[in-house]
């Protein structure tokens, strides 16, 4: 499976969405017991924002390898890890999840990297295994629902529909974290768990629009290739209309619903 979105903007896609999500993100990241963790795994790290949010909870002493198949994004979290202070240590390793061999690790991480790993649940559990962890968490969307600013649910509903469907034909796998749930759970040997986080308020700041359109820059050629829509012009026109609606930002609904997986070994 390739990485739809790609990191072609430096990845400030994906700072941006570590702002919009990290209430949700940081309360799922907060239900875990870090304390004797003092090494942690994040896969499909990307420029490192996961990481980072997560080593706020670790001890000073700890360290975090980020694991990314994108070359450009493992340049650009080292470049991030030298110019921000962190008390834990980070290393990034550029290689794919599949392949890489790993090194000892208490947890196993990620965020938003299920939907895109072939064969996730054997994939990650055999990664677990070659790193000998003790627990995993991910963080990812649930039910593949993604953030949208509306001013009524026929509007919501209907851009939400495209962005899944535009999603399913790029190749995002978005019913995958529920799917490794119910495999994990079946191989018997971890305690598994979900947890859905719902937004505890709706976002006017602008931020979610911002994400909507960013993200939907990125797939709008996806959608072309995918055959999904006949022309990047009817995205032009969903943005413009987006961008019309959040003006009125009394209206704007900002729904971003996140799912952690947590894991512990038997
Ligand atoms: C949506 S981004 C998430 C980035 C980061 N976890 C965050 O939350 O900001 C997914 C990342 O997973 C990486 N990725 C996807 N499949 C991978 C694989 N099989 N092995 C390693 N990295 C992978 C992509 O290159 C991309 O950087």
């Amino acid at each position: 499976m390739v990485y739809p979105f790609g990191l072609a903007d430096g990845g400030a896609r994906l700072e941006l969405q570590a702002r919009v999500l990290s209430p949700e993100s940081r309360r799922l990241v907060g239900m875990v017991q870090w304390g004797s963790c003092k090494r942690a795994v994040d896969i499909g790290c990307g420029t490192g924002e996961f990481g980072r949010e997560v080593a706020t909870q670790l001890r000073p002493d700890s360290s975090i390898i980020g694991v990314d198949m994108d070359r450009q994004a493992v340049s650009e979290a080292t470049a991030r890890a030298t110019r921000q202070s962190s008390a834990c240590r980070h290393d990034y390793v550029h290689a794919r999840i599949e392949e890489w061999d790993g090194e000892g690790a208490q947890t196993l991480m990620g965020r938003f990297i299920l939907s895109y790993v072939e064969r996730c649940a054997e994939t990650v559990l055999a990664l677990a295994d070659r790193i000998g962890c003790s627990e995993f968490l991910f963080v990812e969307w649930y039910l593949g629902l993604v953030p949208a600013c509306y001013p009524s649910w026929a509007a919501l509903e209907r851009v939400h529909r495209l962005v899944l469907q535009c999603l399913r034909g790029a190749g995002v796998d978005c019913e995958a974290p529920l799917r490794f749930l119910a495999a994990v759970q079946q191989r018997g040997d971890w305690s598994v768990s979900m947890r859905v986080e719902w937004p505890r308020r709706a976002s006017t700041d602008g931020a979610s629009v911002e994400y909507l359109l960013a993200t939907g820059a990125s797939l709008a050629p996806r959608m072309v290739e995918s055959g999904l829509l006949h022309s990047i012009g009817a995205w032009d026109a969903l943005a413009s209309q987006v961008r019309r609606e959040a003006q009125d930002t009394d209206r704007i609904m900002f729904l971003s619903p996140l799912c952690g997986v947590f894991g512990r070994r038997k």
